[in-house]
């Protein structure tokens, strides 16, 4: 079992840019991707797929040349699936206020080498600040029953 929480941070280059010279918001959910990632299998201890990305928000953009701190966070587990929170924060590289720029919440599976579901170790919250943040990925795993339902029709 590895720890809970985990951080990515570099800076963002020219090459990262959108049309109107910030940011592009791809670039934002590879990094959000990424860093989920690296917490969850730094968690589980093997390989893990995206199964759901849930409601990004972009706050304020990101500049290029800033220095992006990726923060991941587990908040949930369930019998294969891991909810991570993640947070993308940047700053310009020589001050020391960072922008809350980015939240969602993405949830990986674990899974073994022919892509079945696998147990996952159990998280248990440690703290007020773990526990509400627990409460929060189960209310918005019981909002989300709602929009799937509704998704299928629009598959249906
Ligand atoms: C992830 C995957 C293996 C799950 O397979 P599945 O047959 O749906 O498996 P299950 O129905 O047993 O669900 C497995 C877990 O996924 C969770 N899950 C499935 N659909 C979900 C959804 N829409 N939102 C959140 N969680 C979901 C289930 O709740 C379950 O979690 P639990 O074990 O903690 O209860 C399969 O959906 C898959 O391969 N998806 C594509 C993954 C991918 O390519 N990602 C992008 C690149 S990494």
């Amino acid at each position: 079992m590895g720890t809970k929480s985990l951080a990515l941070r570099f800076l963002a280059e020219p090459s990262d840019v959108n049309f109107g010279g910030k940011v592009h918001g791809g670039m934002v959910m590879k990094w959000i991707d990424q860093g989920g990632f690296a917490c969850a299998v730094n968690w589980c201890g093997g390989y893990a797929v995206t199964v759901y990305v849930g409601g990004i928000r972009f706050f304020k953009p990101i500049h290029i040349g800033n220095l992006v701190e990726i923060r991941s966070k587990l908040i949930h587990t369930g019998k294969s699936s891991m909810h991570i929170a993640v947070d993308v924060f940047s700053k310009k590289p020589e001050e020391s206020h960072y922008v809350h720029n980015t939240h969602c919440i993405i949830i990986f599976v674990a899974v073994d080498k022919d892509n079945h579901p696998i147990t996952v170790p159990a998280f248990f919250p440690e703290g007020e600040e773990e526990i509400r943040l627990q409460k929060y990925a189960i209310r918005l795993m019981e909002l989300r029953k709602g929009i799937e339902e509704e998704m299928q029709s629009f598959q249906a």
